[in-house]
Protein backbone atom coordinates (compact mmCIF):
# COMPACT_ATOMS: atom_id res chain seq x y z
CA UNK A 1 0.00 0.00 0.00
CA UNK A 2 2.74 2.06 1.11
CA UNK A 3 4.93 1.81 -2.14
CA UNK A 4 2.18 2.19 -4.28
CA UNK A 5 0.97 5.58 -2.76
CA UNK A 6 4.54 6.91 -2.74
CA UNK A 7 5.44 5.46 -6.73
CA UNK A 8 2.39 7.01 -7.33
CA UNK A 9 3.16 10.62 -5.49
CA UNK A 10 7.25 10.72 -6.92
CA UNK A 11 6.31 11.89 -10.92
CA UNK A 12 3.98 14.21 -9.08
CA UNK A 13 6.48 16.25 -7.07
CA UNK A 14 8.45 16.15 -10.06
CA UNK A 15 5.91 17.86 -12.06
CA UNK A 16 5.33 21.72 -12.72
CA UNK A 17 1.65 22.65 -11.43
CA UNK A 18 0.48 22.90 -14.63
CA UNK A 19 1.41 19.48 -15.72
CA UNK A 20 -0.29 18.11 -12.47
CA UNK A 21 -3.62 19.38 -13.36
CA UNK A 22 -2.97 18.65 -17.20
CA UNK A 23 -2.11 14.68 -16.24
CA UNK A 24 -5.04 14.66 -13.68
CA UNK A 25 -7.63 16.06 -15.90
CA UNK A 26 -7.26 13.02 -18.05
CA UNK A 27 -6.72 10.07 -15.21
CA UNK A 28 -9.34 8.87 -13.96
CA UNK A 29 -9.32 7.46 -10.43
CA UNK A 30 -8.20 4.33 -9.94
CA UNK A 31 -10.90 1.55 -10.56
CA UNK A 32 -10.08 -0.23 -7.28
CA UNK A 33 -12.73 -2.57 -5.35
CA UNK A 34 -13.93 -0.53 -2.54
CA UNK A 35 -13.33 -1.37 0.87
CA UNK A 36 -16.69 0.10 1.80
CA UNK A 37 -19.98 0.59 -0.28
CA UNK A 38 -20.34 4.16 -1.71
CA UNK A 39 -22.42 6.11 0.19
CA UNK A 40 -26.24 6.97 -1.14
CA UNK A 41 -26.17 9.60 -3.33
CA UNK A 42 -29.93 10.12 -2.52
CA UNK A 43 -29.92 13.99 -1.32
CA UNK A 44 -31.52 14.51 2.12
CA UNK A 45 -32.44 18.23 1.96
CA UNK A 46 -34.31 19.56 4.88
CA UNK A 47 -38.58 19.64 4.63
CA UNK A 48 -38.83 23.22 5.90
CA UNK A 49 -40.16 24.55 2.79
CA UNK A 50 -42.70 21.43 2.97
CA UNK A 51 -43.53 21.64 6.56
CA UNK A 52 -44.35 25.25 6.54
CA UNK A 53 -46.10 25.42 3.51
CA UNK A 54 -50.34 26.45 3.65
CA UNK A 55 -52.30 23.07 4.67
CA UNK A 56 -48.95 21.11 5.16
CA UNK A 57 -49.22 18.03 7.92
CA UNK A 58 -45.62 17.83 8.90
CA UNK A 59 -45.38 13.66 8.52
CA UNK A 60 -42.11 11.74 9.97
CA UNK A 61 -41.20 10.21 6.35
CA UNK A 62 -38.28 10.32 4.18
CA UNK A 63 -38.60 8.28 1.26
CA UNK A 64 -39.87 4.92 2.00
CA UNK A 65 -38.94 5.54 5.38
CA UNK A 66 -41.29 5.90 8.63
CA UNK A 67 -44.74 6.78 8.68
CA UNK A 68 -47.73 9.36 9.45
CA UNK A 69 -48.33 10.84 12.71
CA UNK A 70 -51.84 8.78 14.66
CA UNK A 71 -51.50 10.39 18.01
CA UNK A 72 -51.69 13.73 19.13
CA UNK A 73 -48.95 15.79 18.17
CA UNK A 74 -47.45 19.46 18.63
CA UNK A 75 -47.27 20.66 14.78
CA UNK A 76 -45.83 24.03 15.57
CA UNK A 77 -42.46 22.28 16.94
CA UNK A 78 -42.87 20.25 14.34
CA UNK A 79 -43.15 22.81 11.69
CA UNK A 80 -39.62 24.93 13.31
CA UNK A 81 -37.89 21.69 13.49
CA UNK A 82 -38.19 19.15 10.55
CA UNK A 83 -34.84 17.98 10.90
CA UNK A 84 -35.81 16.66 13.82
CA UNK A 85 -39.52 15.13 12.96
CA UNK A 86 -37.74 14.25 9.52
CA UNK A 87 -34.10 13.52 9.95
CA UNK A 88 -31.80 13.21 7.24
CA UNK A 89 -30.94 10.10 7.18
CA UNK A 90 -26.59 10.37 7.78
CA UNK A 91 -28.06 10.75 11.20
CA UNK A 92 -27.29 8.11 13.31
CA UNK A 93 -26.53 7.02 17.20
CA UNK A 94 -27.29 8.90 20.09
CA UNK A 95 -26.03 12.68 20.62
CA UNK A 96 -27.04 14.90 23.73
CA UNK A 97 -30.04 17.24 22.90
CA UNK A 98 -28.10 20.63 21.63
CA UNK A 99 -30.58 22.88 21.13
CA UNK A 100 -32.28 24.78 23.35
CA UNK A 101 -34.59 28.13 22.69
CA UNK A 102 -34.73 30.86 25.43
CA UNK A 103 -38.46 30.77 24.92
CA UNK A 104 -38.26 27.44 27.40
CA UNK A 105 -36.42 28.89 30.07
CA UNK A 106 -38.11 29.62 33.18
CA UNK A 107 -38.33 33.78 33.61
CA UNK A 108 -38.05 35.72 36.46
CA UNK A 109 -40.50 38.78 35.96
CA UNK A 110 -39.38 41.91 38.54
CA UNK A 111 -40.73 45.43 38.50
CA UNK A 112 -38.18 46.74 35.57
CA UNK A 113 -37.42 43.51 34.25
CA UNK A 114 -36.71 40.29 33.56
CA UNK A 115 -33.87 37.83 32.90
CA UNK A 116 -33.98 34.20 31.67
CA UNK A 117 -31.17 31.20 31.79
CA UNK A 118 -30.20 28.51 29.72
CA UNK A 119 -27.34 26.39 32.25
CA UNK A 120 -26.54 22.76 31.79
CA UNK A 121 -29.45 21.80 33.86
CA UNK A 122 -31.22 22.75 30.69
CA UNK A 123 -28.81 21.45 28.34
CA UNK A 124 -27.15 18.92 29.54
CA UNK A 125 -23.80 18.85 26.59
CA UNK A 126 -23.57 22.43 27.38
CA UNK A 127 -20.82 21.89 30.42
CA UNK A 128 -18.18 24.94 29.36
CA UNK A 129 -20.83 27.75 28.97
CA UNK A 130 -24.16 29.41 30.09
CA UNK A 131 -26.56 31.81 29.07
CA UNK A 132 -29.07 34.57 30.52
CA UNK A 133 -30.92 36.89 28.19
CA UNK A 134 -32.03 39.71 30.21
CA UNK A 135 -34.20 43.04 29.77
CA UNK A 136 -34.07 46.16 31.81
CA UNK A 137 -36.59 48.82 31.21
CA UNK A 138 -35.58 52.63 31.11
CA UNK A 139 -33.57 53.74 34.47
CA UNK A 140 -34.12 49.96 36.03
CA UNK A 141 -30.84 48.64 37.23
CA UNK A 142 -29.57 44.80 37.94
CA UNK A 143 -27.73 45.70 41.42
CA UNK A 144 -24.05 45.81 42.51
CA UNK A 145 -23.26 42.18 42.07
CA UNK A 146 -20.53 39.87 41.62
CA UNK A 147 -19.91 36.07 40.61
CA UNK A 148 -17.89 33.47 40.58
CA UNK A 149 -17.68 33.05 36.41
CA UNK A 150 -15.92 35.82 34.22
CA UNK A 151 -19.40 37.82 32.33
CA UNK A 152 -19.57 38.65 28.63
CA UNK A 153 -22.36 40.26 26.77
CA UNK A 154 -23.30 41.26 23.55
CA UNK A 155 -26.37 44.24 23.21
CA UNK A 156 -29.23 42.91 21.33
CA UNK A 157 -31.31 45.99 21.45
CA UNK A 158 -31.19 49.49 23.28
CA UNK A 159 -28.79 50.78 25.48
CA UNK A 160 -27.56 50.26 28.90
CA UNK A 161 -25.37 51.68 31.28
CA UNK A 162 -22.25 49.67 32.76
CA UNK A 163 -20.06 50.30 35.74
CA UNK A 164 -17.35 48.16 37.86
CA UNK A 165 -14.12 48.59 40.38
CA UNK A 166 -11.59 46.07 40.02
CA UNK A 167 -9.03 44.82 42.91
CA UNK A 168 -6.53 47.21 42.33
CA UNK A 169 -9.85 49.84 42.73
CA UNK A 170 -9.90 51.13 39.09
CA UNK A 171 -12.94 51.96 38.10
CA UNK A 172 -14.60 52.41 34.51
CA UNK A 173 -18.20 53.25 33.59
CA UNK A 174 -19.29 52.92 29.61
CA UNK A 175 -22.41 53.69 27.84
CA UNK A 176 -23.15 50.55 25.31
CA UNK A 177 -25.18 50.18 22.29
CA UNK A 178 -26.54 47.09 19.79
CA UNK A 179 -23.98 44.90 18.75
CA UNK A 180 -21.09 46.05 21.15
CA UNK A 181 -19.84 44.02 23.76
CA UNK A 182 -18.43 44.22 27.38
CA UNK A 183 -16.91 41.58 29.99
CA UNK A 184 -16.26 41.69 33.66
CA UNK A 185 -13.18 39.12 34.56
CA UNK A 186 -14.68 36.35 37.32
CA UNK A 187 -15.43 37.69 40.60
CA UNK A 188 -14.99 41.86 39.48
CA UNK A 189 -17.85 43.97 40.83
CA UNK A 190 -20.90 45.64 38.66
CA UNK A 191 -23.92 46.73 37.80
CA UNK A 192 -26.15 47.24 34.95
CA UNK A 193 -28.57 50.08 33.95
CA UNK A 194 -31.09 50.46 31.19
CA UNK A 195 -31.03 54.21 29.12
CA UNK A 196 -33.83 55.63 27.40
CA UNK A 197 -32.20 56.94 24.60
CA UNK A 198 -32.31 54.61 21.59
CA UNK A 199 -34.86 52.44 23.13
CA UNK A 200 -36.87 52.52 26.32
CA UNK A 201 -34.11 50.40 28.42
CA UNK A 202 -32.01 47.53 27.02
CA UNK A 203 -32.53 43.90 26.09
CA UNK A 204 -28.86 41.91 25.98
CA UNK A 205 -27.31 38.30 25.93
CA UNK A 206 -25.01 37.20 28.46
CA UNK A 207 -22.61 34.32 28.88
CA UNK A 208 -20.89 33.32 31.63
CA UNK A 209 -17.86 30.53 31.39
CA UNK A 210 -18.95 27.87 33.23
CA UNK A 211 -21.93 25.20 32.29
CA UNK A 212 -23.03 25.25 36.03
CA UNK A 213 -23.87 29.19 36.40
CA UNK A 214 -26.99 30.85 37.64
CA UNK A 215 -28.38 33.71 38.03
CA UNK A 216 -29.90 32.63 41.05
CA UNK A 217 -26.25 32.26 42.68
CA UNK A 218 -24.61 35.73 42.42
CA UNK A 219 -23.38 37.79 45.05
CA UNK A 220 -25.67 40.84 45.31
CA UNK A 221 -25.02 43.63 47.74
CA UNK A 222 -28.55 43.73 49.60
CA UNK A 223 -28.70 40.35 50.12
CA UNK A 224 -24.85 39.78 51.86
CA UNK A 225 -25.66 43.52 53.87
CA UNK A 226 -29.02 41.60 54.60
CA UNK A 227 -26.99 38.68 56.28
CA UNK A 228 -24.45 40.32 58.11
CA UNK A 229 -25.29 42.20 61.66
CA UNK A 230 -26.52 45.56 61.66
CA UNK A 231 -23.52 46.07 63.72
CA UNK A 232 -20.80 44.92 61.84
CA UNK A 233 -22.36 46.86 59.03
CA UNK A 234 -22.28 49.99 61.18
CA UNK A 235 -18.57 49.57 62.48
CA UNK A 236 -17.24 48.40 58.91
CA UNK A 237 -18.87 52.07 57.43
CA UNK A 238 -17.54 53.47 60.57
CA UNK A 239 -20.61 55.19 61.24
CA UNK A 240 -24.18 55.06 63.55
CA UNK A 241 -25.86 51.92 63.33
CA UNK A 242 -29.12 53.97 63.10
CA UNK A 243 -28.23 55.26 59.30
CA UNK A 244 -28.75 51.66 58.14
CA UNK A 245 -32.94 51.76 59.29
CA UNK A 246 -33.51 51.52 55.44
CA UNK A 247 -31.28 48.51 54.19
CA UNK A 248 -33.35 46.14 52.56
CA UNK A 249 -33.99 42.97 54.05
CA UNK A 250 -33.80 40.92 51.07
CA UNK A 251 -31.98 41.21 47.93
CA UNK A 252 -33.45 43.32 45.06
CA UNK A 253 -31.75 41.86 42.00
CA UNK A 254 -33.65 43.88 39.27
CA UNK A 255 -35.52 46.67 40.15
CA UNK A 256 -37.03 50.02 38.91
CA UNK A 257 -34.92 53.90 39.08
CA UNK A 258 -34.50 56.56 37.50
CA UNK A 259 -33.00 57.29 34.34
CA UNK A 260 -29.50 58.78 34.46
CA UNK A 261 -28.06 61.81 33.67
CA UNK A 262 -25.09 61.82 30.63
CA UNK A 263 -22.30 59.77 31.37
CA UNK A 264 -19.71 62.85 32.12
CA UNK A 265 -22.19 63.64 34.98
CA UNK A 266 -22.62 60.17 36.33
CA UNK A 267 -18.71 59.09 36.50
CA UNK A 268 -16.69 59.42 39.63
CA UNK A 269 -13.19 60.39 39.67
CA UNK A 270 -10.85 57.68 40.66
CA UNK A 271 -7.44 58.71 42.23
CA UNK A 272 -6.47 55.18 41.53
CA UNK A 273 -7.09 56.05 37.32
CA UNK A 274 -9.54 53.84 35.32
CA UNK A 275 -8.85 49.86 34.45
CA UNK A 276 -6.36 49.65 32.05
CA UNK A 277 -7.99 47.30 29.48
CA UNK A 278 -11.40 48.94 28.94
CA UNK A 279 -14.55 46.25 30.06
CA UNK A 280 -16.45 47.28 27.15
CA UNK A 281 -15.77 47.34 23.13
CA UNK A 282 -17.38 48.75 20.28
CA UNK A 283 -17.56 45.55 18.22
CA UNK A 284 -21.32 47.22 16.04
CA UNK A 285 -18.11 49.64 15.07
CA UNK A 286 -15.92 46.80 13.63
CA UNK A 287 -16.16 45.87 9.70
CA UNK A 288 -17.62 42.70 8.99
CA UNK A 289 -15.07 40.79 6.47
CA UNK A 290 -17.61 40.03 3.16
CA UNK A 291 -17.45 36.20 2.13
CA UNK A 292 -18.80 34.60 -0.56
CA UNK A 293 -21.97 33.47 1.20
CA UNK A 294 -22.47 36.25 3.76
CA UNK A 295 -19.97 37.58 6.46
CA UNK A 296 -18.28 37.40 9.26
CA UNK A 297 -16.39 39.32 12.00
CA UNK A 298 -14.07 38.27 15.03
CA UNK A 299 -13.74 39.91 18.78
CA UNK A 300 -11.18 38.02 20.91
CA UNK A 301 -8.47 39.23 23.14
CA UNK A 302 -6.20 40.60 20.22
CA UNK A 303 -9.29 43.07 19.70
CA UNK A 304 -11.10 43.36 23.04
CA UNK A 305 -8.27 42.51 25.51
CA UNK A 306 -9.78 42.38 28.91
CA UNK A 307 -11.63 39.30 27.23
CA UNK A 308 -10.20 36.82 27.89
CA UNK A 309 -11.86 33.74 28.58
CA UNK A 310 -15.25 34.58 26.18
CA UNK A 311 -14.96 35.25 22.92
CA UNK A 312 -17.20 35.60 19.83
CA UNK A 313 -17.29 35.63 15.76
CA UNK A 314 -20.89 37.13 14.53
CA UNK A 315 -21.64 35.72 11.61
CA UNK A 316 -23.85 36.34 8.74
CA UNK A 317 -25.27 33.67 6.08
CA UNK A 318 -27.14 34.36 2.94
CA UNK A 319 -30.20 32.78 1.83
CA UNK A 320 -28.92 29.30 0.18
CA UNK A 321 -25.80 30.03 1.83
CA UNK A 322 -24.24 27.63 4.66
CA UNK A 323 -21.13 28.32 7.14
CA UNK A 324 -18.43 25.67 5.76
CA UNK A 325 -18.14 21.93 7.33
CA UNK A 326 -15.97 22.79 10.36
CA UNK A 327 -14.74 22.47 14.14
CA UNK A 328 -12.78 24.27 16.93
CA UNK A 329 -9.77 22.45 18.28
CA UNK A 330 -9.99 22.21 21.76
CA UNK A 331 -13.03 24.82 22.25
CA UNK A 332 -16.93 24.08 22.69
CA UNK A 333 -19.01 26.92 20.96
CA UNK A 334 -22.03 28.16 22.55
CA UNK A 335 -24.07 29.48 19.40
CA UNK A 336 -27.00 32.29 19.78
CA UNK A 337 -29.34 32.82 16.71
CA UNK A 338 -30.54 36.42 16.55
CA UNK A 339 -32.33 35.81 13.23
CA UNK A 340 -33.21 33.48 10.11
CA UNK A 341 -34.34 29.36 9.67
CA UNK A 342 -30.92 26.73 9.75
CA UNK A 343 -30.18 23.55 10.33
CA UNK A 344 -26.78 22.32 11.94
CA UNK A 345 -25.55 18.54 11.90
CA UNK A 346 -23.10 17.66 14.93
CA UNK A 347 -20.85 14.93 13.62
CA UNK A 348 -19.26 12.98 17.39
CA UNK A 349 -17.05 10.80 16.01
CA UNK A 350 -18.24 7.08 16.56
CA UNK A 351 -21.00 7.11 13.41
CA UNK A 352 -22.99 9.31 15.49
CA UNK A 353 -24.06 12.44 13.91
CA UNK A 354 -27.63 14.76 15.13
CA UNK A 355 -28.93 17.54 13.16
CA UNK A 356 -31.04 20.15 14.71
CA UNK A 357 -32.95 23.15 13.14
CA UNK A 358 -32.85 26.76 14.49
CA UNK A 359 -34.93 29.75 14.97
CA UNK A 360 -34.23 33.66 16.36
CA UNK A 361 -34.09 33.10 20.31
CA UNK A 362 -32.40 29.58 19.92
CA UNK A 363 -29.41 28.27 21.42
CA UNK A 364 -26.82 25.55 20.47
CA UNK A 365 -23.92 23.68 21.66
CA UNK A 366 -21.40 22.13 20.21
CA UNK A 367 -18.17 19.94 22.16
CA UNK A 368 -14.99 20.66 21.11
CA UNK A 369 -13.85 18.94 18.01
CA UNK A 370 -17.13 17.78 16.88
CA UNK A 371 -17.54 18.78 13.34
CA UNK A 372 -20.58 20.90 12.39
CA UNK A 373 -22.00 23.18 9.35
CA UNK A 374 -24.69 25.73 9.81
CA UNK A 375 -27.06 25.77 6.25
CA UNK A 376 -29.60 28.63 5.44
CA UNK A 377 -32.59 26.71 4.90
CA UNK A 378 -34.94 30.05 4.61
CA UNK A 379 -35.06 33.49 2.81
CA UNK A 380 -33.90 35.76 4.86
CA UNK A 381 -30.27 36.28 6.17
CA UNK A 382 -28.92 33.50 9.55
CA UNK A 383 -27.36 35.88 12.17
CA UNK A 384 -25.83 33.77 14.95
CA UNK A 385 -22.62 34.67 17.55
CA UNK A 386 -20.38 31.38 17.71
CA UNK A 387 -19.04 31.95 21.33
CA UNK A 388 -16.07 30.17 22.87
CA UNK A 389 -14.88 29.60 26.40
CA UNK A 390 -11.40 30.25 25.03
CA UNK A 391 -9.17 33.37 24.52
CA UNK A 392 -8.28 33.36 20.39
CA UNK A 393 -10.52 32.55 17.65
CA UNK A 394 -9.88 29.21 15.67
CA UNK A 395 -11.47 26.95 13.44
CA UNK A 396 -10.62 23.80 11.40
CA UNK A 397 -12.01 24.09 7.71
CA UNK A 398 -12.75 20.58 5.68
CA UNK A 399 -11.76 22.38 2.39
CA UNK A 400 -8.84 24.30 3.51
CA UNK A 401 -7.27 20.85 5.09
CA UNK A 402 -8.21 18.65 1.78
CA UNK A 403 -6.89 21.68 -0.11
CA UNK A 404 -3.67 21.22 1.47
CA UNK A 405 -3.17 17.78 1.78
CA UNK A 406 -1.15 15.48 -0.91
CA UNK A 407 -4.44 15.29 -3.27
CA UNK A 408 -3.50 11.55 -4.14
CA UNK A 409 -4.20 10.96 -0.20
CA UNK A 410 -7.89 12.80 -0.69
CA UNK A 411 -8.61 10.88 -3.24
CA UNK A 412 -7.52 7.49 -1.99
CA UNK A 413 -10.21 8.19 0.55
CA UNK A 414 -13.18 9.71 -1.30
CA UNK A 415 -12.73 8.78 -4.93
CA UNK A 416 -12.45 12.45 -6.18
CA UNK A 417 -10.82 13.17 -9.86
CA UNK A 418 -7.61 14.96 -8.91
CA UNK A 419 -8.05 18.22 -10.90
CA UNK A 420 -11.43 18.37 -8.89
CA UNK A 421 -8.89 18.49 -5.06
CA UNK A 422 -6.35 20.55 -6.33
CA UNK A 423 -8.98 23.23 -7.63
CA UNK A 424 -10.12 23.05 -3.89
CA UNK A 425 -9.66 26.65 -1.98
CA UNK A 426 -6.48 26.81 0.09
CA UNK A 427 -8.39 29.80 2.03
CA UNK A 428 -11.27 29.37 4.07
CA UNK A 429 -14.31 29.80 2.71
CA UNK A 430 -16.21 30.07 6.43
CA UNK A 431 -19.86 31.26 4.81
CA UNK A 432 -19.83 29.96 1.54
C1 LIG B 1 -31.24 10.26 2.01
O1 LIG B 1 -32.55 9.85 2.26
C2 LIG B 1 -32.98 8.70 1.55
C3 LIG B 1 -34.43 8.48 1.86
O2 LIG B 1 -35.13 9.41 1.11
C4 LIG B 1 -32.10 7.52 1.83
O3 LIG B 1 -32.55 6.37 1.15
C5 LIG B 1 -30.70 7.87 1.40
O4 LIG B 1 -29.81 6.83 1.65
C6 LIG B 1 -30.23 9.16 2.06
N1 LIG B 1 -29.00 9.63 1.51
C7 LIG B 1 -27.83 9.55 2.16
C8 LIG B 1 -26.65 10.17 1.50
O5 LIG B 1 -27.73 9.02 3.21
C1 LIG C 1 -38.07 57.76 27.94
O1 LIG C 1 -38.16 58.68 26.89
C2 LIG C 1 -39.46 58.88 26.40
C3 LIG C 1 -39.38 59.76 25.16
O2 LIG C 1 -38.48 60.79 25.34
C4 LIG C 1 -40.32 59.48 27.50
O3 LIG C 1 -41.62 59.67 27.06
C5 LIG C 1 -40.31 58.53 28.69
O4 LIG C 1 -41.00 59.09 29.78
C6 LIG C 1 -38.88 58.21 29.13
N1 LIG C 1 -38.90 57.16 30.14
C7 LIG C 1 -38.34 57.28 31.33
C8 LIG C 1 -38.48 56.11 32.24
O5 LIG C 1 -37.74 58.28 31.67
C1 LIG D 1 -38.72 30.69 0.04
O1 LIG D 1 -38.85 30.94 -1.35
C2 LIG D 1 -39.24 29.78 -2.08
C3 LIG D 1 -39.19 30.15 -3.55
O2 LIG D 1 -39.74 31.42 -3.77
C4 LIG D 1 -40.61 29.32 -1.61
O3 LIG D 1 -40.99 28.16 -2.31
C5 LIG D 1 -40.52 29.03 -0.13
O4 LIG D 1 -41.80 28.68 0.38
C6 LIG D 1 -40.00 30.22 0.66
N1 LIG D 1 -39.78 29.81 2.03
C7 LIG D 1 -40.15 30.57 3.04
C8 LIG D 1 -39.85 30.04 4.38
O5 LIG D 1 -40.71 31.64 2.89
C1 LIG E 1 -10.60 31.23 -2.40
O1 LIG E 1 -11.04 31.79 -1.17
C2 LIG E 1 -10.72 33.14 -1.02
C3 LIG E 1 -11.10 33.51 0.40
O2 LIG E 1 -12.43 33.11 0.67
C4 LIG E 1 -11.43 33.94 -2.07
O3 LIG E 1 -11.09 35.30 -1.94
C5 LIG E 1 -11.04 33.46 -3.45
O4 LIG E 1 -11.78 34.12 -4.45
C6 LIG E 1 -11.26 31.96 -3.59
N1 LIG E 1 -10.68 31.48 -4.81
C7 LIG E 1 -11.40 30.81 -5.73
C8 LIG E 1 -10.65 30.37 -6.95
O5 LIG E 1 -12.57 30.55 -5.57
Amino acid sequence: MYSLLLLAALPLALASPREVRQASTTASAPATTPTAPYASDDPNDSFYDQFNAPGAVPAPQRGSTGGNILGPDNKPLDMQNPDVLAPPSTDEGDLDNSKWPFALSHNRLQKGGWARQQNVHDMPIATALAGVDMRLEAGAIRELHWHTSAEWSYVIAGSCRISSVDQLGRNYIADIYPGDLWYFPAGIPHYLQGLNDTADGCEFLLVFDSGEFSEEDTFLLTDWLAHVPKEVIAKNFQVDISLFDHIPAQELYIFPSVVPPPLAQTAVDDPNGNVPDAFSYAFSQVPATPLRGGSVKIADSRTFKIATNIIVAEVTINPGAMRELHWHPTQPEWTYFLSGESRLTSFAASATARTFNYQAGDIAYIPPAYGHYIENLGNTTVKYLEIFNTDIYQDISLTQWLALTPPEIVQAHLKLPLDVIQAFNTSKGTVV
